[in-house]
């Protein structure tokens, strides 16, 4: 049995995904994650769309000038919307599924990647999130995140390495 902390040690980022698909049970268990995730005063402010129609994803692959490409090739992708009227910090909720999603798809030995979609823009110059709120359908009032790309892993990245850790980061009782 994996412990935690060989997981969150062997967590990485995954661009390259083979074309084998997951299997009902795999995607069941990433959306439970998402669906358990903590949220702010309990209020759960996200919303998932689940996307596995393979034009549907080259679309969204062009979502940003950089760095959205790998959803051309992911087995499914995971929209993380939130609605900000539920909550003021959905952003906080929507990135703590978001990671979630990503840790339980490891621990299945299936690799993600975090497309980051708020705050960018297409190769167009238009927002990102318009871009794939007209997509999708989303209503005008909910926000989007993140889309994560999913699948089985088609390279090899290595498993952080402990003796690298930035502990110059950690300040003891004061900054
Ligand atoms: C907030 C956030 C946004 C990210 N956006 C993107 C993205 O748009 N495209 C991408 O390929 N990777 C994206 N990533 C993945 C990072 O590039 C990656 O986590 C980082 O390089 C560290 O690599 P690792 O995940 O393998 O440890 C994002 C990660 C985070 C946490």
């Amino acid at each position: 049995m994996t412990t935690f902390n060989e997981l969150i040690k062997r967590r990485r980022t995954i661009r390259k995904f083979t074309e084998e698909l997951l299997s009902p049970s795999e995607v069941e268990l990433i959306l439970k994650s998402g669906l358990m995730s903590p949220a702010s005063k309990n209020r759960n402010s996200w919303e998932f769309i689940v996307v596995e129609d393979k034009e549907v994803l080259s679309k969204l692959a062009k979502s940003k000038s950089h760095g959205s490409n790998v959803l051309s090739q992911a087995a499914i992708a995971v929209v993380v919307t939130a609605n900000p009227l539920v909550s003021d910090v959905w952003t906080e909720d929507a990135s703590v599924a978001t990671i979630i999603m990503q840790l339980q798809a490891e621990d299945l030995g299936i690799g993600s990647c975090w497309v980051q979609i708020r705050e960018r823009e297409t190769e167009h110059g238009i927002s990102s999130e318009e871009y794939v709120k007209e997509i999708l359908d989303i209503p005008l009032h909910i926000q989007v995140l993140s889309i994560v790309a999913f699948g089985k892993k088609n390279e090899i990245k290595t498993p952080f390495d402990e003796e690298k850790l930035q502990w110059e980061k950690i300040h003891i009782e004061k900054w």
